[in-house]
């Protein structure tokens, strides 16, 4: 069908009285289409999507599905991962313009030429990164297996870790492993977090505990009385006894703890700019119902990702799934 991608994303008319959230609907099952949906977007993309999920439950969710066609809400790596994962099937994303700080602070060429000043480690990179890494990578981990996977090699195993110093020096402390090298790369997100203004929270809500993603950095873990992935997050809240909560990682996860949990208050985290609104990711809430729908309607922007560059992204991507069951 003919249509504009202007700016990344479908500019077309949507015929006037459309309601978005109800033609999408429409529009999944005409053309056997899923919305998969990370817990960082806008709480009406994740009431209208089949599956949400942190970013190891949709890479699983992606291998696993039998639809046509996958439209991912999320940001650009999550659509690519779901292409290299289902060559056949066809990968939309409602903005092309959806990227992540923390994939871009590793380019393939710097990270190839850290690879190969460390000779004899093996490569386990944060699925938050570009195809051209995952396939210089030997194993791809998620927040939510990182530390399993380390653990899985053996202890003198000397392991290369990318791109998010964060979550590197995390599972180095963890598992107690010094034989790992990291890159030095972050989520301006996680790392715009105030340790300070934390714990002035926790002055104000002595019962509150604080939850914080392992991408915060160091001085903001020390603060926290859990540290997980976003769906480790989300089961710590439902299972704890503590009915208040302060959430160290990006806003759009309390959509989620607050419908599993109405009983109980969280309270986002402050970055260290308040001005800011830094715990948004701002990338995450490109994604709007509109462009769902425009993108459902056009089928486009479509995720292509050349086949050599696939097949070796694709081998470190099922290492992990393996890794994972
Ligand atoms: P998880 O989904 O693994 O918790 O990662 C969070 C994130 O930053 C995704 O971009
Ligand atoms: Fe990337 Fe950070 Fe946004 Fe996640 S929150 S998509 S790591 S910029």
């Amino acid at each position: 069908m003919d249509v504009t991608i202007r700016d990344g994303y479908v500019d077309a008319p949507l015929p006037e009285g459309t309601d978005p959230a109800t033609e999408i609907a429409r529009l999944k099952k005409e053309k056997n289409a899923v919305v998969l949906a990370h817990y960082y977007t806008r709480p009406e993309v994740q009431d209208i999507a089949d599956f949400v999920g942190d970013s190891l439950a949709l890479s699983q969710e992606a291998a696993r599905t039998d639809a046509d066609i996958i439209v991912f809400a999320g940001v650009h790596f999550m659509g690519e991962t779901a292409k290299i994962l289902c060559p056949e099937k066809k990968v939309l994303v409602p903005d092309l313009n959806a990227g992540c700080s923390l994939a871009d602070s590793c380019p393939a060429e710097d990270y190839a030429r850290f690879i190969a000043a460390h000779p004899g480690h093996t490569v386990v990179s944060y699925v938050n990164t570009s195809a051209a890494v995952k396939a210089l990578t030997d194993i791809v981990c998620t927040s939510g297996n990182a530390v399993d996977i380390v653990r899985s090699l053996p202890p003198d195993e000397k392991i290369l870790f990318g791109p998010d110093r964060n979550l590197g020096e995390y599972i180095r402390k963890v598992t107690g492993r010094e034989n790992m090298v990291i890159w030095d790369g972050a989520c301006h997100v996680h790392e715009e977090f105030s340790a300070e203004r934390i714990l002035q929270l926790k002055r104000e809500h002595p019962n509150a505990k604080v939850l914080a993603h392992p991408e915060c950095r160091k001085v903001v873990l020390l603060t926290a009385d859990y540290v997980g992935s976003t769906a480790a997050l989300l089961k710590f809240a439902r299972e704890d006894a503590a009915t208040e909560f302060i959430v160290a990682t990006e806003s759009g996860i309390l959509h989620r703890m607050t419908q599993e949990n109405p009983e109980k208050t969280f309270i986002p985290a402050p970055p260290v700019d308040s001005t800011c609104g830094c715990n948004d990711c701002a990338f995450m809430k490109l994604v709007t119902l509109r462009k769902i729908c425009l993108t459902l309607k056009y089928e486009r922007p479509e995720i292509t990702v050349e086949e050599s560059l696939r097949a070796r992204a694709e081998r470190s991507i099922r290492r992990m799934l393996e890794l994972s069951r």
